[in-house]
């Protein structure tokens, strides 16, 4: 009873908006509406229900008798998922192995929003030639802690970068009729104990750092579906939470789409019907092999709350009707979906350049990258350069159609020109600690050759099949904390002593803590998990085929000390299972930069093997808009990119704010010598805060410093402007 009249009224309202407005991105005329409201009424009350739960492990119901096919949905978000059957028993001889996409970290380490867009294209015509509807990404939470052990399906720190990568990725897959689901909205930023973590953070964090890459997806790229994700938010589940998904994502940015549930993460009927949830998906896996969908929150309950009176129709009506108006953007009501394409060249190519643009050059002294061709011997080292990380991780795993290794790669660049030698240097098992056999083989190759390349880093786990035990880059874990597992710290120091000429590649999600061996490396790499080209993409950097341009888009600490989200001694909950953002607003470089903590590599960083110089920085102001201006040359040897950033300095608010916020950033290609203007221009809401004293966006008039450089600590130039 206590929902009454409040409840109804809403709904009433949210009918009338879904049916009288038209849809996002929509034709003004609503042949769309009317054939869903048609269809809802020609609707038994037990069809209406099969339709808002799962039918199977990715599907969820359709009406045979109305045309109405069952909406099929797979992960997600680098690659159509593995075929896991309608029971999860993986499907023996179907051709599910396709294109491996570098995962969500190393395209947004490009901060090239054209080839989020590309990216999204390969997803949604390979999710389109597999036959499903709905592919379960972009996955696009805020990194808060390096540990997260998600972070790799991630993009950023930052909600502008985020919000910029997210929007080309959408369109893209939407662009092929597959509806693309962003996830997990919200305060999924970790997963330790992700089905219970109660999470309270303020108005401002949620409104400035953690809803924008959210908003973006919605009211810029047109979202069709939109994933709830497990943990609680204020004491109320995510998925069933009528802040986040009533009064936020509905209302206020006017959804017109589906909320799906992350796999089972609803717990109680009222709450989701009441509370926004359109679907619930997720198998209680106990009860397989015969899983009783009917008995989900979302199944025969409803249709005995209807029939009783406990609840309206119409408020089931409403969850179909935008169940139906993604399946109508889906291309799945009339059928003229255009098939899809699978593991074409041009895909390949795309895996390939999101590689070769996201992986980050970190450090290079003495120029010792790119390896030249005089190099007559390589040793390389570490099982990440043999290892296939395209099956881990949990649901994200992708079976690829083929993944090259780095020692793949290098092997295939190098030809005969020059010998490359293997030793794995570690195990990746369960437990294991530095091996001093395996060390010392490494050591004994790194000596004999010129140069030595140790491949090293996170990695999904050491058993694909098994995703939280032992894993450190995977689902439902987080990392024990930033040290390389395995014996790696010891494996890199005793090599680098053997051969001073050695440069590290890391793979992962994320930062290692580098203390013991930084001082000594000349040349590290970053390589996140770059996809089925990886191998490829990594060899070009390493002999100078390709120009590094990826960009850092997290900030990588010294140590697990200085992050804000661990200094402050919340994570990862209390005994209650409250979890408080008591960084607030302060997470990745506007902690760093406002409270001066160097950092080991800011957020923005990336090296070339050419160099930029900045000059004529313009800022012109135009009512409350105001245009920056800057010409950028390349004052190097060899061809280039840079990516230009663009952070707002306030000099006095009302409220704090941090050091400098990117509003800003563009991605140029240069010639050597060639210079360009690049214009960035900045609106009204680069310049707001959230002043949650007030309870809304402000722009307090005053003077704002534009800082123009190539990451978030090496800013070239700045101008002021008075607003
Ligand atoms: C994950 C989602 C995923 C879903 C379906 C959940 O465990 O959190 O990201 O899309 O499973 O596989």
């Amino acid at each position: 009873m206590k929902f009454g009249i409040y409840y109804i009224r809403r709904l009433f309202t949210g009918l009338v908006l879904l049916i009288m407005q038209p849809p996002v991105n929509a034709q003004p005329a609503s042949s769309t509406e009317i054939k869903i409201s048609d269809l809802v009424k020609k609707m038994t009350l037990e069809e209406k229900v099969a339709m808002i739960h799962a039918t199977s492990s990715f599907t969820s119901g359709g009406v045979a008798r109305l045309n109405i096919p069952e909406l099929v949905m797979s992960d997600g978000p680098h690659g159509v998922r593995v075929e896991h059957g309608r029971d999860w028993e993986a499907d023996k001889n179907v051709y599910d192995s396709g294109t491996y996409l570098p995962t969500g970290v190393c395209l947004a380490a490009t901060w090239n929003p054209q080839l989020g867009y590309e990216f999204g294209k390969v997803l949604g015509s390979e999710a389109s030639y597999r036959g499903k509807d709905v592919i379960l990404g972009p996955g696009i939470n805020i990194i808060r802690t390096p540990l997260n052990g998600r972070n790799f399906e991630y993009q950023s720190e930052d909600p502008y970068l985020v919000s910029r990568m997210v929007v080309g990725y959408i369109k893209g897959v939407q662009g092929q009729g597959i509806s693309a689901c962003v996830k997990h909205y919200l305060a999924n930023n970790q997963e330790v104990n992700r089905n219970f973590v109660n999470v309270h953070m303020s108005e401002r964090a949620l409104r400035e750092i953690y809803l924008p890459g959210f908003k973006a997806a919605v009211t810029e790229a047109g979202v069709n579906t939109v994933m709830g994700s497990y943990n609680l938010f204020r004491g109320q589940y995510a998925t069933q939470n009528s802040y986040l998904v009533n009064e936020i994502l509905k209302k206020e940015w006017n959804f017109k789409g589906a909320l799906i549930s992350d796999w089972g993460a609803v717990h109680n009927t009222m709450e989701a019907l009441w509370n926004g949830c359109d679907l619930e998906m997720g198998t209680d896996l106990s009860m397989l092999p015969n899983p009783r969908y009917d008995k989900f929150f979302m199944g025969d309950t409803v249709t005995k709350l209807v029939r009783t009176g406990k609840i309206p129709e119409s408020l089931l009506d409403e969850k179909v009707s935008r169940i139906l108006y993604v399946m109508a953007k889906t291309t799945m009501l009339d059928r003229n979906r255009k098939k899809g394409e699978y593991n074409t060249i041009a895909h390949q190519q795309t895996a390939g350049t999101v590689a070769e643009e996201g992986i980050v050059l970190l450090k290079n002294e003495n120029n010792i990258l790119p390896l030249t061709a005089s190099i007559k011997s390589i040793a390389v080292i570490g099982y990440n350069a043999v290892r296939k990380q395209s099956m881990g991780g949990g649901s994200s795993q992708v079976r690829a159609f083929y993944e090259v290794t780095p020692l793949e790669g290098l092997k295939k660049l190098a030809g005969n020109k020059s010998s490359i030698t293997y030793s794995p240097g570690y195990k990746i098992e369960r437990g294991a600690t530095a091996d001093p056999a395996l060390i010392q083989q490494a050591v004994e190759a790194a000596s004999k050759a010129e140069v030595a390349i140790i491949v090293a880093g996170w990695t999904h786990g050491y058993d694909y099949s098994v995703w939280s035990d032992n894993a450190y880059d995977a689902e439902d874990t987080d990392k024990p904390d930033l040290q390389m597992p395995f014996g790696q710290d010891e494996l890199i120091k005793a090599v680098l002593k053997a051969n001073p000429k050695t440069i590290v590649v890391l793979m992962g999600g994320g930062p290692v803590d580098m203390t013991q061996w930084i001082q000594d490396t000349k040349g590290i790499i970053q390589a996140w998990y770059p996809g089925m080209e990886g191998g490829n993409a990594l060899a070009k950097i390493i002999f100078g085929f390709v120009n590094p341009s990826g960009k850092l888009p997290m900030t990588f600490p010294k140590k697990l000390g200085d992050v804000p989200a661990h200094k402050l001694g919340t994570y990862p909950h209390d005994e209650k299972k409250n979890l408080y953002y008591q960084d607030d607003i302060y997470v990745g470089y506007r902690y760093y930069d406002t409270y001066k903590i160097a950092p080991e590599f800011a957020f923005g960083y990336g090296l070339s093997y050419t160099s930029f110089s900045y000059s004529n920085l313009k800022v012109l102001a135009s009512g409350k808009k105001v245009t920056v201006t800057v010409s950028v040359k390349n004052t190097g040897a060899v061809a280039g990119a840079d990516v230009v950033q663009v952070y707002v300095h306030q000099q006095e608010s009302a409220l704090a704010r941090p050091e400098k916020e990117l509003k800003g950033f563009q991605k140029i290609f240069l010639k050597p010598g060639e210079s360009r203007e690049v214009v960035i221009t900045l609106n009204e809401d680069a310049f707001q805060y959230f002043n949650d004293r007030l309870n809304k966006w402000v722009m307090e008039p005053g003077v704002f410093e534009i800082r123009v450089g190539n990451s978030s600590r090496d800013i070239r130039l700045s101008g002021k402007v008075k607003l």
